[in-house]
């Protein structure tokens, strides 16, 4: 199989590198691209270095099995388009595709099905949507969610390299701000990206336009509040979810226990317990009447909300070539 990484040096290409290793492929060509400050760097899949590319138009007219973007919505918008209209299968991180209609949006233990015979741009969720819709998955399907109320308490790692630096400056003494719109050394800051029009940020509506098309419910109704926190890695959501249909709650903890890459704990699960795993937590479950039940759901944002859902597409989609 040959594979292209396109971002292979940020926060999710290098997990992308890692998560692959971990899987059964037999890999015989990969192509590591990134941008010029990077060309010619070493880096390490299973026991042979590959040298980092400068990220062109011609490398991406060549025939990969799959090509995984992991660079940004603008360098995808150039970049994934070249690479899909030269016949290749793309699994895309960024935002760039996710709201086009005949662009699947997928996290494969949900709707892995819709990538049987297709081919092209597959788009990745979100972080803060993935961990919150596999969590719900089969509350969603046996009962039907009406509403959805969720703040979250978001790692700097979601931002990337620069957000891990901000973080670690800070935390040095060095109290340069880069890219979050205040200190986030012991602070929490609600915004995460653009304010828009409506007083939503683009994180908040990341969540419900995703959510909805991921259950292919436009009448759900999600709240979100998006909080960047202090932590490195590891995304922790509060959920409050409205059923259509009357539970108790062994119901719901039977409902929560019973999807794939999902635990259901009565244990306390904090970031750092899911730091570098590969599965969603779902703690804390409470019931407020019949219909409205509340979580704590905590999973690695690099991994469960970007590096390995893309390389679960991968694997569902060519299980299902
Ligand atoms: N971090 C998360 O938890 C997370 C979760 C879900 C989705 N995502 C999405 O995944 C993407 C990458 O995020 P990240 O966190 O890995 O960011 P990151 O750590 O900042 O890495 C960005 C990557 O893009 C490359 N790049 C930047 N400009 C480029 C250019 N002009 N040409 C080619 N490559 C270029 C960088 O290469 P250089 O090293 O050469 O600059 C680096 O490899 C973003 O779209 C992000 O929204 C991230």
């Amino acid at each position: 199989m040959k594979i292209g990484i396109v971002g292979a040096t940020g926060e999710v290409g290098r997990t992308m590198i890692r998560v692959l290793e971990e899987k059964n492929l037999e890999i015989n060509e990969l192509k590591l691209f990134a941008s010029k400050k990077s060309e010619g760097k070493k880096m390490k899949f299973k026991d042979k270095y590959y040298f980092v590319e400068e990220l062109t138009e011609e490398k991406m007219e060549e025939k990969y099995d799959y090509i995984l973007f992991s660079a940004g919505s603008e360098i995808s918008k150039k970049y994934a388009q070249i690479a899909n209209e030269s016949g290749n299968v793309v699994i895309d991180n960024s935002s760039a595709f996710r709201m086009e209609k005949n662009i699947p949006l997928v996290v494969p233990e949900i709707n892995g099905k819709i990538l049987k015979g297709y081919k092209g741009i597959i788009a990745n969720p979100n972080c803060s949507t993935i961990q919150m819709v596999l969590a719900l998955r089969d509350i969603e399907k046996k009962l039907g969610i009406s509403e959805i109320f969720v703040s979250t308490y978001q790692a700097v790692s979601g931002a990337g390299n620069k957000g891990i630096k901000e973080l670690l400056d800070q935390q040095n003494g060095i109290n340069n701000i880069y890219h979050f719109p205040e200190i986030i050394n012991n602070n929490v800051i609600p915004v995460i990206g653009q304010v828009l029009k409506n007083g939503f940020t683009e994180e908040e509506m990341k969540m419900v336009n995703e959510t909805r098309k991921i259950f292919n419910d436009y009448k759900i109704k999600v709240y979100p509040t998006a909080v960047r926190v202090p932590v490195l890695y590891g995304h922790s959501e509060s959920i409050i979810f409205r059923t259509k249909k009357e539970a108790d709650i062994k119901k719901i903890r039977e409902l929560l226990s019973s999807v794939e890459n999902v635990v259901y704990t009565d244990n306390l699960i904090t970031p750092l317990n899911v730091a570098d795993t590969d599965i969603t937590y779902v703690s804390r479950l409470r019931q407020m009447d019949e219909k409205t039940f509340l979580i704590w759901v905590v999973a690695d944002n690099v991994r469960v909300g970007a590096a390995t859902n893309a390389v679960r597409i991968l694997l569902k989609h060519y299980e299902l070539r």
